[in-house]
């Protein structure tokens, strides 16, 4: 048996940047235009007046400022209101492989190791770009990686569920190293129409390597456990996926073809599984909560990570000791405690625990129980 470290990350990070303002600009705009193409059913009372949305509302209800996204154009246009992704020919790299080998390298570059050091790519991600062939299939070819890749989704739960298989199989002997990727391109699923969650998500590409301890050259992360849990719910869903919509003529616009939420049902049924889940994952492996140095908890909104942090260490969470990155780059799904993992573990010392928590669509958690060795 081998023990799993983690041993480096990487972030890319679109430079396409959207702010709250900009976004409640053109959100207005196609909000006028709606309710002025619909004046007669909306005087009928046969269809609702659009409402505008407002800055001050998405900063208060999520904590997020701007979004990082691939095509910034398109989600603005307000005749649009979608990105404008060039359909990519199938003899050159996919959009999410794209993505995925900066954030590989970066990673890579931080274990120092190189591809001839990995043995498999795992995928995991809330959305897929094509069914087949696995977009991990795509990246391991790109980076020359000999040995296997596939693709996962756990949705937001994607990346820990993937550090997990990649955990298991770094300790069983299957592959010496692993890359876990969750390229998550969230404007391609997002509903930018819908004023109750335009302001949600926004695109970035992790990278986290997988590897054994007895071939590290530098600083990481043992993954003391991990612990992963689902439990069906329809509170969040998404039954077309990935830019498989063709607008304007109407053809696949059916409403739950994209992201749908219900939001405050989410909020509450959502907090008490996580936190007992974090308490119950501690307990498993023997620790106590104010072991934690620090909560690297998923991104989705500020008030629940605060929530989460204090029902886990049973008081306020202290600056730092549980970093929000939303407010950059908004919810991105499965990346989201990934980026915050990536910003914030350099300062960590020796023998110092932390935890990595994702939860979201399923519903699914999963949590990584990491400590730091140099
Ligand atoms: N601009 C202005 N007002 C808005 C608005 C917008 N964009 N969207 C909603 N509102 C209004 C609503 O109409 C409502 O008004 P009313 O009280 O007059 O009816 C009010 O703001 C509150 O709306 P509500 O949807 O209840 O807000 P909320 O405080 O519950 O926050 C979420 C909404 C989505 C941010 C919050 O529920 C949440 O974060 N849920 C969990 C989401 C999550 O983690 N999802 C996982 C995704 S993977």
């Amino acid at each position: 048996m081998h023990q799993p470290v983690i041993s480096g990350t990487g972030v890319f990070t679109p430079s396409e940047v959207i702010t709250n303002d900009e976004l409640v600009i053109a959100f207005n705009a196609y909000a006028d235009r709606f309710n002025a193409k619909n004046e007669a059913a909306i005087s009928a009372g046969e269809v609702p007046k659009m409402a505008h949305s407002s800055s001050d509302f998405i900063f208060a209800a999520s904590g997020i400022e701007r979004r990082h996204v691939m095509d910034k154009s398109g989600v603005l246009d307000p005749d649009r209101m979608y990105p404008a992704l060039r359909q990519r020919s199938d003899d050159e790299p996919g959009i999410m492989a794209e993505m995925a080998l900066d954030a590989c390298t970066k990673a890579l570059a931080q274990a120092g190791k190189t591809a001839a050091d990995v043995d498999a790519v795992i995928v995991a991600a809330s959305n897929m770009e094509r069914a087949y062939p696995a977009v991990a299939i795509e990246v391991q070819d790109l980076l020359g990686i000999s040995g296997f890749g596939f693709d996962m989704n756990v949705a937001c739960s994607s990346a820990t569920f993937g550090i997990q298989a990649a955990s298991d199989m770094v300790r069983s002997g299957t592959a010496r190293a692993i890359l876990v990727v969750n390229p998550e391109i969230c404007s391609g699923h997002l509903e930018w129409r819908d004023r109750d969650c335009h302001f949600i998500f926004g695109d970035v590409c992790t990278a986290t390597l997988v590897e054994r301890k007895d071939s590290v050259s530098g600083a990481h992360f043992e993954v003391i456990s991990t612990k992963c849990l689902t439990q069906f719910s329809n509170n969040i869903r998404n039954n077309n996926g990935f830019l498989r919509r063709s607008r304007p003529d109407g053809v696949q616009d059916r409403r739950d073809m994209q992201f749908m939420q219900n939001g405050r049902k989410v909020f509450k049924e959502v907090l008490p599984i996580v936190s007992r889940h974090i308490l119950e994952h501690l307990e498993e492996a023997g620790h106590a909560p104010d072991q934690l140095k620090r909560l690297w908890l998923h991104q989705a909104n500020k008030a629940m990570n605060d929530f989460i942090g204090k029902k886990v260490l049973g008081r306020m969470p202290e600056a730092g000791e549980q970093p929000n990155i939303l407010q950059e780059y908004a919810n991105t799904s499965s990346a989201g405690s990934i980026i915050a993992f990536s910003q914030y573990s350099g300062d960590l010392q020796d023998g110092e625990m932390g935890l990595i928590c994702s939860f979201g669509a399923g519903y699914s958690v999963g949590s990584v129980l990491l400590r730091r060795s140099s």
